[in-house]
Order: structure tokens, then sequence, then C-alpha cells
């Protein structure tokens, strides 16, 4: 029998109507979906076929890497449509690659349907564009999150380079982050935002200074947030005299 097609599907951000349209068809059609623990219900609802949760435990990555793709491939040996379904954007931070290179060298059949990424769900709840025309005219989206054993990241010198910087997976380490930027020469007045849970009813924002960062953090509290960074922010910075913003309307 040949075997299935594997799909790599972006969730999005959380809110079940920023899925993609060819998102949620494949979510209906598929024989099976492998979904990250983070996928909010309302998404999985759209799932008839079998769903298998393959969320990874902290520590152990490279196992659960191993064991995920093991069982994207012997899903696609045995059912025709097979959804691996990631937060976000699957391009971005999800280690996406890694499930496209163990697939490709097996010639399975792949699709990768793009979603929208935090940090444009966070910009879109802020209303505040990640660009400005004459002031922010490059994004660096980064991660500090080094795995063991992996080579050291360059994301200071980028996020340095970048006028607006989308930091993911770092509001657990804001006070660390905050203090290597400013050690490298960032300007402890940088403006910041923290987005937490963007897109969602229960979404937070906090602004200040770079300074602030890992005060600004521990404000927040646990969720998954992105740290956002630049000139952009000033306006927002300076409204929100370290104050939590619910709402950037309220
Ligand atoms: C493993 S990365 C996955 C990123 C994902 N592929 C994307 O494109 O958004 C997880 C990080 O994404 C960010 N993130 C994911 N969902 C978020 C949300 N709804 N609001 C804010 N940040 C979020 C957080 O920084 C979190 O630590």
């Amino acid at each position: 029998m040949k075997a299935g097609t594997v799909y790599l599907v972006g969730a999005g951000p959380g809110a079940a109507d920023l899925l993609t349209l060819r998102a949620a068809r494949l979510l209906g059609e598929a024989d099976i979906v492998f979904h990250d623990a983070l996928v909010p219900p309302e998404i999985l609802a759209l799932i008839s076929g079998k769903r298998v949760a393959v969320g990874k435990r902290s520590g152990r990555f490279s196992t659960a890497q191993a064991f995920i793709n093991k069982q994207l491939l012997d899903a696609a040996r045995r059912y025709r449509t097979v959804v691996r379904l990631k937060g976000g954007d699957p391009m971005l931070f999800g280690r996406a690659h890694e499930e496209i290179a163990f697939l490709r060298r097996r010639r399975i059949a792949l699709e990768i349907v793009p979603g929208v990424t935090a940090a444009s769900a966070a910009s879109a709840d802020l209303q505040v564009s990640l660009t400005r025309r004459g002031t922010a005219r490059s994004v660096a989206f980064v991660t500090p999150r080094v795995a063991a054993g992996e080579a050291p990241s360059r994301w200071i010198e980028v996020v340095l380079a970048a006028d607006t910087a989308a930091i993911y997976m770092g509001a657990s380490d804001a006070a660390r982050i905050a203090a290597e930027l400013v050690a490298a020469g960032k300007a402890p007045t940088t403006p910041v935002v923290l987005v937490q849970n963007a897109s969602l009813p229960e979404a937070r924002q906090i602004a200040g200074t770079l300074g602030q960062l890992g005060a600004l953090a521990q404000a927040l509290g646990d969720g998954p947030a992105v740290i956002l960074l630049g000139e952009a922010y000033r306006e927002l910075a300076n409204e929100a005299e370290h104050a939590l913003i619910t709402s950037r309307s309220a």
C-alpha cells in the first residue's frame, strides 16, 4: 500500500477562528492528528479522526522528538491523511525541520500549512505594527533558549541589530535576558511589551522598559508570552507607566 501524506499544520496562536481554512479542512479530513499539548479544545473539537497528544516534557526534548518522528512515520504507513498540528506557525520555533528531514529521508509525502505566529497575534492584540515606515524596518524573531549540547545562540547580536525584536520562549527568563542585552549595550530605556496568551480572551499585556523587564514578567505570571522590544513600543511604554494593560483599547 502507498504511504499517506503527512501535513505539518499551524494551529495559530490559540483563537480557533485564526486557523486557516486549509487547516480546519485538514483537521476534519485527517485519519489521525498528532497535536501539541497547548492546542486549545475549540481547535481539537474540529478533529473527526483519531487524536494523539504529543506534548514534549522539558529536559527530554530529543527523545520525545525521535518518538514523535517515529509515530508520524508509522501513521503515514498506515493512514492516508496524517496531520501534525503545531502551535503558531510550524516553521518558526516548531522543530518542523526535524520532522521534515526525517520524513523526506523515508520518502513520505509532506505538505506544510502555515499558521499565524505568536508575534503577529501579539501585534494584532496591541494594535502596534512590528514595522514602522522610516523607523522600524527590520524585525528579528529570536529565542534565547538553547538546549543541552546545542551550539551557542547569537540572539543578542541579532536583537542589537534589529529595529524590532520578538523574543519567543523568553518570558520565564526575562530578568537574565534584560541583563544580557543591557550588558551588550542595549539601552535600559528601550521600550518592551510582553503579550501573554495573544489572541485569546485571557490575553494580557504589560509594557515598560528593558530595565524593568524582569519585574514586568513577574507581574504577568505564567503562561505563553512573547517579548516585543524596540522603539515601535515607545508610545505604549509611556502610556502604560508600568501599569498592567489588559487591552490596547481599554
Ligand atoms: C515552541 S515556541 C512555538 C512558536 C510557534 N511556532 C509560533 O509560531 O508562534 C512557543 C513560544 O511561542 C510563544 N507563544 C505561543 N503562543 C503564544 C500566545 N498565544 N501568546 C504569546 N506568546 C505565544 C511563547 O513565547 C512560547 O514560549
